[in-house]
């Protein structure tokens, strides 16, 4: 047992048993996940919502940071009753008034439970088994992660189709890729009890991808923008459809695809000014600006740097922001992504990023 702070909430967690840390750890502490709490916490502070439900809380870094800095009723739950223990300590550590815990199975307490204006799915692993009941009771904003990447990202495009039903495409925006994949297995869900859910803010970070959906009535809306991503592994050709094409416009060569996905955008850039005037950390700042400039540019999937100089057999690689501005001299939008250091996000085809 040992403790450690995240923002003003001080917790006591337990040691791993690994370095690397999976589901048989007694009581789930991620610090690498700090950030997708800032992130949530920062969301939570943009928008307005009045009780949040922590559903698979392991040590209530998520809800009891949320209880902690908002004056908004928490309800954590886990399954492990070593958590709820846990759970409990930190709330009297930190004299948090407005959260309570239970310690159910997340299924089974969604059942039961009444509506929340916040639901938070944050597994080990994917979120797909407590989606049906989630997207049924909650109101206004639903927060999901998976851990799942390797599935969602193409490594295993079978287990990708059997959880997500959807296909994979392993290649240089694999992961945005998968956070659009997830996005649509999500909303199968609510599309199947009739809501709406558009997704709002979406980031990847690490091992983890995470969705902000907002609950509207536009079901129309959310059919309109699933569809595929066409990809040509010959000269690197990419577009978003309703329908899967099968040929290469630019060289003939044979397409691949990813689908069925969201092919809408993934950012409502006034959450992000919103999440932007809220107190963060520096390195959460920096991935945020880095997301505003991306979410100004709607397409599907970006560049990458090294990928095209070896395709286009290019004698060394240019400096990536020296690449952003010549595509911006030639009248298209272009930025960096968060999903790649070396990634580009422009609405330029091909052929203006291969010229020489
Ligand atoms: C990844 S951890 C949650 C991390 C936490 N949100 C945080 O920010 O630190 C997942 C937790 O879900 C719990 N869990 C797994 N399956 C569950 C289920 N079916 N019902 C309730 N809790 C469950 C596990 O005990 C574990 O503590
Ligand atoms: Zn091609």
């Amino acid at each position: 047992m040992y403790y450690v702070n995240e923002g003003s909430l001080k917790l006591s967690v337990i040691e791993p048993k690994n370095t690397r840390l999976s589901k048989k750890d007694l009581v789930f502490y991620n610090p690498a996940a700090k950030i997708s709490r800032e992130l949530t916490l920062a969301f939570l502070k943009s928008v307005k919502v009045k009780d949040f439900l922590d559903l698979l809380s392991a040590s209530g870094a998520m809800g009891l940071r949320i209880a902690k800095e908002l004056p908004i009723k928490v309800l954590l739950n886990d399954a492990n009753p070593e958590a709820v223990k846990l759970i409990k300590k930190n709330i009297n550590l930190n004299k948090i008034k407005n959260a309570e815990v239970v310690n159910k199975s997340a299924n089974k307490l969604l059942k039961e439970t009444k509506k929340f204006d916040y639901i938070d799915i944050d597994p080990f692993g994917p979120p797909v088994p407590f989606l049906d009941l989630a997207v049924q009771k909650v109101s206004k904003y639903l927060g999901v992660t998976s851990t799942d990447t390797s599935a969602l990202s193409g490594t295993y495009p079978k287990a990708c189709l059997r959880k997500y039903k959807s296909v994979p495409l392993k290649n240089e925006f694999m992961h945005e890729t998968g956070i659009r994949i997830l996005i649509k297995r999500v909303q199968d869900f609510g599309i199947k009890h009739n809501i709406a859910l558009e997704p709002v803010f979406s980031f990847h970070f690490e091992r983890y991808s995470r969705v902000f959906f907002k609950v509207t009535r536009n079901i129309e809306k959310i059919r309109q923008n699933l569809g595929y991503v066409c990809y040509c592994n010959e000269c690197l050709w990419r577009k978003s459809s309703k329908i899967r094409k099968k040929s290469c416009p630019n060289c003939k060569g044979k397409l691949n695809y990813a689908g069925k996905l969201w092919i809408g955008t993934i950012w409502d850039n006034k959450i992000i000014d919103k999440m932007l005037e809220q107190g963060i950390s520096y390195g959460v700042r920096k991935l945020l600006k880095k997301i505003k400039e991306e979410a100004k540019i709607n397409t599907v999937g970006f560049y990458d740097l090294h990928t095209i100089s070896k395709k286009y057999k290019k004698e060394t690689v240019p400096k990536i922001e020296k690449v952003i501005e010549n595509i911006k001299k030639k009248g298209f939008k272009a930025s960096r992504t968060h999903f790649s250091p070396t990634g580009i996000r422009t609405n330029a085809r091909i052929n203006v990023l291969s010229a020489k």
